[in-house]
């Protein structure tokens, strides 16, 4: 591995003249976060500002703390060290989260999972909603498996209603851990090719947790690596 791009991780920390985090250009700031669990230490002084826009890969062994800085960035946990400035209570953003447990409800089918994602003050109606679930369900190959339940769904279906769900709510920002881990490569090339699309065409903020660097770095983005709560890279994948 090659670490020759520690600095611009230091780089990374935009404190203005007062010292005070400028929010100027940034989506996220994370200012020395700390987060421990008990005597666990799960992040470790991580600097880090997330743009507007930015397709960013969190990529780092199990344990490395990949899902709790994304459990960070959502604002389900506060730091115990430093601090986060983010669009949380930024009137236009939404910010959609996919976990790890997916969290589908197992009795419903996929559609009606699906269809909780429907919010009257962001579709112009229920049509215009129909239609986007229809056209992600195309590309993703599953048009006609909307009818199977959860429970009897494979991990592989189970994720991609997990993403569509989250795509169908209209997020400005999303929040993704290991979203393909039960998909092959060809499903998840699409998969990241439908958030490509979204983030060219909508500005949706892509962040994907990863523990398969590999993998991730067959698309374009910047990685982040953590090991073991440290931040110690950030960069392109031509660099890891
Ligand atoms: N709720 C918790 N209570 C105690 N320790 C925790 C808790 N959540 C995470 N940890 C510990 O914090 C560290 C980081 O965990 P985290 O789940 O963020 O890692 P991860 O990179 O997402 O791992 P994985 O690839 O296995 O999902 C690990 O040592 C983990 O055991
Ligand atoms: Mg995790």
């Amino acid at each position: 591995m090659n670490y020759q791009n520690l600095s611009q991780v230091d780089r990374q920390k935009k404190l203005n003249s007062s010292g005070h985090f400028s929010t100027a250009s940034g989506l996220f700031y994370l200012d020395n976060v700390g987060v421990e669990y008990g005597d666990v230490k799960a992040l470790k002084s991580i600097h880090l500002i997330i743009e507007k826009g930015e397709i960013l890969f969190i990529t780092g062994a199990s344990g490395a703390g990949k899902s709790t800085l994304l459990k960070i960035l959502s604002g389900d946990i506060e730091p115990h060290l430093g601090r986060i400035v983010g669009p949380h209570q930024d009137k236009g953003h939404f910010i959609a989260e996919i976990f790890q447990d997916l969290r589908l409800i197992p009795s419903l089918s996929c559609l009606e999972n699906l269809n909780l994602s429907y919010d009257p003050n962001i579709y112009k109606n229920r049509g215009e909603f129909v239609q986007d679930l229809n056209e992600l369900a195309k590309v993703l190959g599953i048009i006609d498996r909307l009818n199977l339940k959860i429970q009897d769904a494979n991990g592989g279906l189970a994720q991609k209603i997990a993403i569509m769900r989250a795509l169908l709510a209209r997020p400005t920002v999303l929040l993704a851990d290991e979203p393909t881990s039960s998909l092959d490569y060809d499903s998840t090339k699409k998969i990241f090719d439908v958030l490509n699309v979204y983030n060219i065409k909508r500005g949706l903020t892509v962040v994907w947790a990863s523990h398969n660097r590999e993998l991730v770095k067959k698309f374009s983005g910047r990685i982040i690596h953590l090991d073991n709560g440290k931040l110690i890279y950030s960069g392109h994948a031509c660099f890891i």
